[in-house]
């Protein structure tokens, strides 16, 4: 079976390929942009596997899509690329609409034409799986209520709001051209080769460098947690197993409050890396000014993908957090140079918006073939 995993650069795309390349009867073409939060060290474990390709594009270049589609032989696309960091969407929308909604019509159009194209045995067989998250739905109160996969769609930030715009284009696509497709909505994930923007990695790293560790509001906002691998295993049930239409909600069944998550993280650090001069990391936690249109809490009943495709989180929230903190202690090598030359930490997300440059930037294309030498970045560019 040939999938195409666009955004597989990126933190759970990533564990999607290495998930899916452990079956040798799997094939897996990875497509991404590689974006500020693309990354092709989180794809070491398999760069050399007989199984994986990597192709640099955008998924917004319909042509380049569909030639890969053709090329690969591809059974099933399963769409990632997206951006993804809600601070980043207050400071500039317009990255989010260009990818996550024209992005994903333009993918659309070129899987739809390459479907019609198919042979009628394998037009059964074709899927389209969009992943998406648990935030299109928007804000549940702190005493109740969980997320199903009925939920109104109710997204509150322009990341939110970029991602329920491309659910309703999938679904659009299968009512009206008959596409095969497929959703799923899950709650946050962590774990390792998490980009250090993000509530968990920033507050590791910031703590083992002496920093302070924002914790917007009261922190007393909720969210459901979910061990990235877990979320791995999910979505390849939804795009092999799941019924053509429907969607289906993920959750780890974790719920905490985002100051519960600090203190256990800071906890955690205090056995396995003792401060220098003494004290607990609980000592740098620093309340800093809330985020705007900040949802107060998210969960996720998931039921329907636990009864329909036997899926179940394998980490309970422990045992997932220990992981990926000795994760970071032990893997320096992958988040050290994106501290330096990436992204130090900075508070993002105040609500004053730019006109990002990444907003109109123009669609590039390079073809990479997997050398044994290197990680696909240094390998020959064959077309543009
Ligand atoms: P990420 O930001 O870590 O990775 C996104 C990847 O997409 C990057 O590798 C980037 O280079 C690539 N990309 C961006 N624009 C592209 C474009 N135009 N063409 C091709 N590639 C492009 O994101 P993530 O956290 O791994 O999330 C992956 C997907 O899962 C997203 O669609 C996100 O909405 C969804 N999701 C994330 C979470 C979470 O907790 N992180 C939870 C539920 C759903
Ligand atoms: O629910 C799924 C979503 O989870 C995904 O769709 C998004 O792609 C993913 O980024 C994540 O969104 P969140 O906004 O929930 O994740 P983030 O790590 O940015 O923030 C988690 C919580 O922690 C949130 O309530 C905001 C808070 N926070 C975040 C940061 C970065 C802080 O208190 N301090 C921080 O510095």
């Amino acid at each position: 079976m040939n999938f195409l995993v666009t955004g597989g650069a990126g933190f759970i795309g990533s564990a999607v390929c290495r998930h899916l390349c452990a079956n040798p009867a799997y094939r897996v073409t990875n497509l991404d942009k590689l974006t500020y939060a693309g990354n092709l060290a989180s794809l070491r474990p398999i760069e050399n596997a007989h199984n994986y390709r990597f192709e640099q594009a955008d998924i917004r270049d319909e042509r380049a899509v569909l030639e890969i589609l053709r090329r690969d032989d591809i059974d099933i696309v399963m769409n990632l690329a997206a951006e993804s960091h809600v601070d980043r969407s207050i400071d500039g929308p317009g990255a989010f609409i260009e990818t996550n909604i024209v992005g994903t019509y333009r993918i659309l159009n070129a899987a739809l034409e390459y479907w019609r194209g198919l042979p009628e045995a394998r037009q059964g067989r074709f899927r389209f799986h969009h992943v998406s998250t648990d935030e299109v739905f928007g804000d549940l109160p702190f005493d109740g209520g969980m997320f199903v996969e009925e939920t109104p769609y109710a997204p509150s930030s322009p990341y939110s709001a970029s991602k329920a715009a491309s659910d309703h284009l999938v679904r659009a696509w299968h009512e009206t051209y008959g596409l095969p497709v497929v959703l799923s909505n899950c709650s946050n994930n962590y774990g390792p080769y998490h980009f250090p923007e993000k509530l968990i990695p920033l507050v590791i790293l910031n703590a083992l460098d002496e920093k302070p560790l924002p914790v917007y509001g009261a922190g007393c906002n909720v969210r459901d947690w979910l061990f990235v691998e877990d979320h791995a295993r999910a979505l390849e049930l939804v795009a092999t197993k799941g019924r053509p239409g429907e969607s289906y909600n993920v959750g780890g069944n974790s719920e905490r409050t985002n100051l519960d998550v600090v203190e256990a993280i800071c906890d955690l650090l205090d056995l396995r890396r003792p401060r220098a001069a003494g004290g607990s990391y609980r000592d740098l936690i620093a309340f800093v000014t809330d985020r705007p249109g900040h949802d107060r809490r998210y969960a996720i009943d998931a039921s329907k993908i636990a009864r329909d495709l036997g899926w179940a989180p394998r980490e309970n929230f422990d045992s997932g957090l220990a992981r990926t903190v000795d994760w970071y202690l032990d893997n320096k090598w992958w988040w050290g140079p994106i501290r330096e030359q990436r992204y130090a930490g900075e508070r993002l997300g105040q609500g004053s918006i730019e006109n990002s440059p990444t907003q109109n930037s123009p669609i590039e294309h390079k073809t990479f073939e997997s050398s044994p030498a290197g990680n696909g970045a240094e390998s020959r560019k064959v077309a543009t």
